[in-house]
């Protein structure tokens, strides 16, 4: 993980807490404390107080000098935060670990004897050290303040005698924003340095001159704003900039308001909850809700779900790479300044020199990008006239390349933010000089690829165009039996059996929206209750059991129980909330998830009509018009997985069963999301090692190679053929006496034979599902055997995205 906390910064385990003083040591001393509690306040004690008086102090010697707040939630006092360094801060009283929420003093501890917090005559709070210099002080000198109080909120107040607050430290936040607290103009909260310390970090919240709420790593070499997405203009990404007045909180139910309309809701909204928004020394902004009977505290929100996406992480040249959890590493050529302290970055082992006698050459990473510092951007532009961009411009220090639609080419002048997710469709290729050895082995060790397989990034050879890709023949079809079955496959279909529902209002939506208010966290009980203790069972498919239930408020879900292998609830909060925020008409809405102790659960949206399958390879067979209809849906739901949503999303097992009907036969794609769900809480290659079903599974699989969006797209062609043909093109057949066969390859083979010698309409025929008596669209059906060779070719830059499948069967559909 990012810089581990230097020794002297750590937390010391003795704390200087009512708790540990008038109890036993942990681990009854918990409960012990709730029963004690009451009786430690009202038999008074004169050192615990909720306020100081003017004239008074508290010593940092004095083990039980404490301001209590009178709800005992919050106490504010000395807190150890270093060999002998001590801060004056406020922490919440119940949590098992002591957790700080304000300050004083973050960058300037004092010494653990003779220092005191005092109120003075005149008015001013002021800090002083051992020898008298003063460390921090309030802006309340000569002023008619007569207390300090801390409230219940946990805001320290400088009250006058006539009550009038005059201070209060929520007016200065620290790295924390507590409900009720408000974040105005000029107010903004900052970063810890690295984890544990209270030292001033460089991630920075606060509103922008164009009053947008950001996140801005803001660090000694480049300021980089990174939420909300700076790819998206602020309107796209849901906020506005037309409202002046800059004013954000978080209110006692959980809800997050923000004059630039940004909304959020804790995932367990209501009340009785205590939480806490804390910008974290990694850049990333969470709400942590405190569990009450163990005093843990768990996440309720994250501001950015991919943490790899914040800037500034690994400093300059530095990558971010999940390993699985998000981790600094140095390109080749490159290695690392300080591996305690990654802002620092990485430094070339070699020297840049702009002479023409400096041989040169490029190196590619795979999937990787450095955000910003673009020299250039053009397009659409070939990839050589990219490469030369770069090799002419002597402050070009690498480029980034696109393939997806025309080619988009970016020159960077420095390298920063850089980021490797398998999800990117981008190329960086860095400038070395000619004699930099680069190692011939894979560079990001297994990281985050989307789907669980043994995904891996190449660094490029010298030549460029040398791929793995290339080599991969047709041989696949024939040997992909064997290939792959050598890996273990889970192959269990997700029967969506039939069940009537109960009125689901048909929602009648525009294509697609942020819905993230209607997702929420379920408690175990709920679930239990509405699935009649999992009585039900729907379906069983490799990631857990489908259970039918009814919620209290009489919708009908599907409730999945996920395996073992979805472990890390931080982790697990994270994904799920981004796949829960994923609407789309043709994707089946996630209306939550339950996360409690080991048990994972998710509630889906409940469709009618089961699977796909079962209404294909059955007797009561689809007819052509809903065939095509199912087919764009389909096409559509991954085609904004793959290119509209905020976080992209890799499928990795689209296959009949999968794919769900409604009432009308509109198709609604299900189980997306998963894959990565699965692997990010898996420790190691586990069960779910390769996803995906035999028969629609892409010949990346089984070559080993790195998993992207096409993997989809390739299942998804095989999916629209049997829909033409109406039987499993995925099964296997024996020719004659010849080996076995695909069906798939044979069906591909007569369709090529065919196609080449005879007129269009009568090829068709024997193609189609006879079933249908030849009642179906010629021209769909044609558009459909196209697209959907095209899907599966074996060379996956030669397949068809599915935007542009979207496109071509549009075209063609019924006006
Ligand atoms: C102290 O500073 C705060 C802003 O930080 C201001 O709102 C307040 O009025 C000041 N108080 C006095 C007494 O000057
Ligand atoms: C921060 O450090 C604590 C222990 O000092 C550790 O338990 C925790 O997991 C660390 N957090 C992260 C995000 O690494
Ligand atoms: C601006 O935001 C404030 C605070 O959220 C709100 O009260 C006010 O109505 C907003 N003004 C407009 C014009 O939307
Ligand atoms: C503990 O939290 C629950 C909500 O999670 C709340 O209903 C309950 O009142 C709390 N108990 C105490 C003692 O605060
Ligand atoms: C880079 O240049 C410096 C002096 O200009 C030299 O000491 C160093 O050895 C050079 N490094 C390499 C890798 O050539
Ligand atoms: C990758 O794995 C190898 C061996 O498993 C290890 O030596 C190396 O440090 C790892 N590299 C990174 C960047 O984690």
């Amino acid at each position: 993980m990012f810089p581990k906390p230097s020794s002297l910064l750590l937390i010391p385990s003795t704390m200087k807490n009512p708790i540990h003083l008038a109890t036993p040591p942990l681990p009854c001393s918990i409960i012990v404390y709730f029963l004690i509690l009451p009786s430690l306040f009202t038999h008074t004690n004169s050192k615990i107080q909720n306020h100081l008086e003017r004239g008074s102090s508290l010593y940092v010697e004095d083990d039980s000098a404490f301001l209590i707040s009178p709800d005992t939630s919050f106490t504010c006092g000395f807190h150890e935060i270093g060999k002998n360094a001590y801060g004056f801060g406020i922490w919440f009283t119940h949590s098992k670990n002591r957790t700080v929420v304000w300050m004083a003093n973050r960058d300037r501890p004092v010494n653990g004897k003779g220092s005191k917090i005092s109120l003075l005559g005149d008015g001013a709070m002021v800090l002083t050290d051992v020898d008298r210099s003063i460390a921090w002080e309030t802006n309340t000198s000569n002023t008619d303040v007569v207390s300090a109080e801390l409230l219940n909120s946990g805001n320290l107040v400088l009250k006058n005698p006539q009550g009038k607050i005059l201070w209060q430290s929520f007016d200065l936040p620290t790295d924390t924003l507590l409900p009720s607290q408000t974040l105005t103009k000029g107010k903004k909260l900052l970063s810890g340095l690295r984890n544990g310390s209270f030292a001033s970090g460089y991630f920075n919240l606060y509103f922008g001159s164009d009053n947008v709420l950001r996140l801005i790593y803001d660090g000694p070499e480049i300021s980089s704003s990174y939420w909300p997405n700076p790819d998206l203009d602020v309107y796209t990404a849901g906020r506005t900039n037309y409202n002046s007045s800059r004013f954000a909180f978080l209110d006692d139910m959980g809800r997050f308001y923000s004059s630039d309309r940004l909304q959020f809701n804790a995932s367990d909204m209501g009340f009785g909850v205590k939480r806490r928004l804390k910008l974290d020394y990694d850049g990333n902004m969470r709400i942590y809700s405190l569990n009450n009977l163990t005093g843990e505290w768990s996440i309720s929100w994250v501001a950015v779900t991919q943490q790899c996406n914040v800037h500034g992480l690994c400093g300059r040249n530095g990558v971010c790479v999940y390993a699985p959890e998000a981790t600094c590493s140095c390109p080749p050529g490159y290695e690392v300044i300080d591996p305690r302290d990654w802002n620092q970055g990485c430094k070339p082992k070699f020297n840049r020199s702009c002479s023409d006698s400096q041989e040169v050459k490029f190196v590619e990473l795979l999937n990787t990008d450095f955000y910003g510092f673009d020299l250039n951007f053009t397009r659409p532009i070939s990839f050589n006239a990219c490469r030369d961009i770069c090799l002419m411009d002597c402050h070009c220090e690498a480029f980034n390349y696109r393939i997806t639609g025309e080619g988009f080419c970016f020159a960077k002048s420095a390298l920063f933010n850089g980021f490797h997710t398998t999800n990117f469709p981008g190329r960086i290729y860095l400038k070395l000089p000619g004699n930099v050895k680069v190692p011939e082995q894979i560079f990001f060790n297994r990281s985050n690829s989307i789907c669980s397989a043994e995904a891996e990034v190449e660094v490029g050879s010298t030549s460029l165009y040398d791929t793995k890709e290339k080599r991969a023949r047709w041989v696949y079809l024939y040997s992909f039996a064997t290939a792959i079955g050598v890996v273990e496959i889970l192959f269990f279909a997700i029967g969506w059996l039939f069940f009537r529902s109960h009125g689901l209002p048909d929602t009648v939506e525009a294509g697609y929206r942020m819905i993230s208010s209607q997702f929420r966290r379920f408690s175990y009980g709920e679930l239990k209750k509405a699935t009649k203790k999992f009585t039900e069972e729907l379906g069983r498919g490799s990631s857990g059991v489908v259970y039918k239930g009814v919620l209290t408020d009489e919708r009908a879900v599907a409730v999945k129980r996920l395996g073992d292998a979805f472990q890390g609830e931080g982790e697990f909060w994270a994904e799920v909330s981004t796949i829960g925020k994923i609407n789309h008409m043709n994707l089946v809405r996630m209306w939550g998830f339950c996360s409690e102790g080991r048990r994972r659960l998710l509630v889906y949206e409940y469709v009618e009509n089961s699977s796909l399958d079962k209404h294909l390879f059955a007797e009561n067979f689809l007819q052509w018009k809903e065939r095509f209809k199912v087919a764009i849906g389909t096409a559509k739901a991954l085609a904004y997985l793959h290119h509209e949503c905020l976080e992209w999303v890799i499928h990795c097992d689209v296959k009949p069963e999968n794919i769900l009907l409604d009432t009308d036969f509109e198709p609604k794609v299900a189980d997306f999301g998963l894959a990565k769900l699965a692997q990010r809480g898996s420790p190691g290659p586990a069960l779910t090692r390769v996803r995906g079903t035999k028969g629609y599974m892409a010949p990346e699989w089984a070559l080993n190679l790195p998993i992207t969006a096409k993997v989809d797209v390739y299942s998804y062609g095989v999916v629209i053929l049997e829909m033409v043909r109406g039987i499993r093109l995925s099964n296997w057949v024996v020719e004659d006496d010849k080996e076995e066969e695909a069906e798939l390859t044979r069906f591909v083979r007569a369709v090529k034979t065919k196609n080449q010698n005879e007129e269009e309409s009568s090829w068709l025929e024997e193609v189609v599902d006879p079933r249908l008596g030849g009642q179906f669209s010629k021209s769909q059906a044609a558009t459909l055997v196209r697209v959907g060779l095209s899907c599966i070719e074996e060379d996956r830059n030669k397949r068809l995205t599915m935007d542009s499948v979207v496109q071509l069967l549009v075209e063609c559909e019924d006006a």
